[in-house]
C-alpha cells in the first residue's frame, strides 16, 4: 500500500473537480508510475477517477468550450518554469505580466482605433459569445512597416484582455539542429496552451517563412508544417498573436490561420500631430510649429517621430539660442533613411526654397505670418524673401 494514498487520492479528486489538460495529464503520470512499480490497486484507483472526471466533462456540453480561455486553465506566476532549448538552456519564452504591459494605446486613426477596441471587447466578451455558440476569433495577425508602434499594440492588446503575455523568444526557438526548431515550436505551444495567457509571436516571419522557399529545404518545411499545426491546435485553447514587419515573406497557409488580420499604417498627418505633441513633452509647443515638424516627417513611422522628438529636445536644452529650422536641418542631414529625400533636399538647401515648400503645400495651408518666427524672421521680411523669390523666378 502507498503510503497516504487517501490523501493522495482526495487531493487528485479534488484536483479533477475542474480539470485541466496539465492536471490530467499529472494525474496519469502518477497512475502510470504506480502501475509501473507494482501498486495495481492504486493504479486503478487513480484510472477510475480519472474516467469518471472525463465523462462528467463530456456531459457537461459546454466544459470544453469555456476551457478556451481561462478555464480549467493554469495561472503563470513569476515561479513559473519557462519552456527552454534542450541543447543549449535558452528559454523559448519571456512572461510579461500586467504591471509590465503599456497602459497607454498607440495613437493611431480612429477607424484602426475602433477595430483594435471591436477585438478587445469580443475577446473579453467570449462567455456570451460561446452561449450562443460564436466562437470567438482567437488569433490575429498584426504586420506593416518597422516602427509603427505593432509590438507595442500587441502588449496592449494582452493587458486589456487582463491576462499575461507569453512572448516567444526567437533566439530560443531557432536551432541550428535539424529536427529542434520544429520540437521547440511544439514545446513554447504546449506551454502556451497550458496556461491562461496570449501568446505573443513578435518577428513572426522568421519562423514562418515561404514553404516553397527555394534557398530553405526540407527543414523550414517542416518548420511551417509544424507551426501550422500548432496554430491549429491553439485555436480553442488561446489567444495568440503574431507580429511581423515581412508579411509578404509569410506563407500563405499561415496567413489563414489568422482570424483577424490587421495592417497598421505609418501615421497620418493628424496622428503624427498628436504623436509629437505626447513625445516632446513637457516642452510645449506652438500649433503652427507642430505642424511645420510634421511636414518635415510626414510619412515616417512613430518610432522615427519618437526619435525625433527626443533629438529637438536635446538640441534645445543643450543651445538655447537654436531654432526649429536649424535643428530640423540638422536632423534632416543626419537622419537620411528616415526623411522623404524630396523634402530632406529641400530643406537643406535654401530658406527661400524651404519655405515656398511649404506655402506651396495645399494639406498644411501653411501662412507667412506663422512660418516666420519659426525661420527666425519677421512676417515682413519673410513676406519680402518671397516677393523677391517670385520676381527672380519670372526672369
Ligand atoms: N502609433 C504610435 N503611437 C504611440 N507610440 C508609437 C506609435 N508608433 C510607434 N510608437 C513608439 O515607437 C516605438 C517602437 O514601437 P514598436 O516596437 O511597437 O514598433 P513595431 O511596429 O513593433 O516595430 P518593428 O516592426 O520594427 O518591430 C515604441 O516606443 C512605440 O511606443
Ligand atoms: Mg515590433
Amino acid at each position: 500500500m502507498v503510503k497516504n494514498f487517501n490523501i493522495i487520492k482526495a487531493l487528485c479528486r479534488s484536483a479533477l473537480s475542474n480539470p485541466s489538460d496539465a492536471i490530467v495529464h499529472q494525474i496519469s503520470r502518477l497512475r502510470d508510475s504506480y502501475e509501473k512499480e507494482g501498486y495495481k490497486k492504486e493504479a486503478k484507483s487513480l484510472t477510475n477517477l480519472l474516467s469518471t472526471s472525463q465523462t462528467n466533462a463530456e456531459m457537461s456540453p459546454s466544459r470544453i468550450e469555456k476551457s478556451f480561455v481561462a478555464r480549467g486553465k493554469e495561472e503563470i506566476t513569476a515561479k513559473t518554469v519557462l519552456p527552454v532549448d534542450k541543447e543549449t538552456s535558452t528559454p523559448l519564452a519571456e512572461v510579461f505580466f500586467n504591471s509590465e504591459l503599456p497602459l497607454e494605446i498607440p495613437l493611431f486613426d480612429d477607424n484602426i482605433q475602433h477595430g483594435i477596441k471591436s477585438i478587445i471587447h469580443e475577446w473579453t466578451q467570449y462567455d456570451k459569445l460561446l452561449e450562443i455558440d460564436a466562437m470567438p476569433a482567437s488569433s490575429c495577425l498584426i504586420y506593416g512597416v518597422p516602427g509603427t508602434g505593432k509590438t507595442h499594440l500587441a502588449k496592449w492588446i494582452s493587458k486589456e484582455i487582463g491576462i499575461p503575455v507569453v512572448l516567444a523568444r526567437l533566439e530560443g526557438l531557432m536551432s541550428s539542429f535539424l529536427g529542434t526548431t520544429s520540437r521547440n515550436i511544439g514545446n513554447l505551444f504546449a506551454f502556451a496552451n497550458r496556461y491562461n495567457c496570449v501568446l505573443l509571436l513578435d518577428e513572426f516571419d522568421a519562423i514562418a517563412k515561404l514553404r516553397n522557399d527555394p534557398n530553405e529545404v526540407g527543414e523550414v518545411k517542416r518548420v511551417v508544417n509544424t507551426l501550422l499545426q500548432c496554430l491549429d491546435s491553439r485555436r480553442e485553447k488561446g489567444f495568440t498573436i503574431g507580429v511581423t514587419n515581412h508579411q509578404g515573406l509569410l506563407d500563405p497557409a499561415i496567413w489563414r490561420r489568422f482570424d483577424i488580420q490587421m495592417e497598421i499604417p505609418v501615421p497620418s498627418s493628424e496622428v503624427m500631430f498628436s504623436l509629437l505633441k505626447n513625445f516632446l513633452q513637457p516642452l510645449v509647443f506652438k500649433e503652427s510649429e507642430l505642424k511645420f515638424l510634421v511636414w518635415c516627417v510626414e510619412g515616417a513611422s512613430g518610432a522615427d517621430a519618437q526619435m525625433m522628438s527626443n533629438w529637438i529636445k536635446r538640441a534645445l536644452v543643450l543651445d538655447k539660442n537654436t531654432n526649429l529650422v536649424t535643428i530640423m536641418r540638422r536632423f534632416a542631414l543626419l537622419n537620411s533613411g528616415r526623411m522623404d529625400p524630396i523634402k530632406r533636399k529641400i530643406m537643406l538647401h535654401s530658406d527661400e526654397d524651404f519655405i515656398s515648400a511649404l506655402l506651396a503645400d495645399k494639406n498644411y495651408s501653411f501662412k507667412q505670418k506663422d512660418l516666420a518666427p519659426i525661420f527666425g524672421m519677421t512676417a515682413s521680411s519673410l513676406s519680402k524673401q518671397i516677393s523677391k523669390l517670385k520676381e527672380s523666378e519670372k526672369i
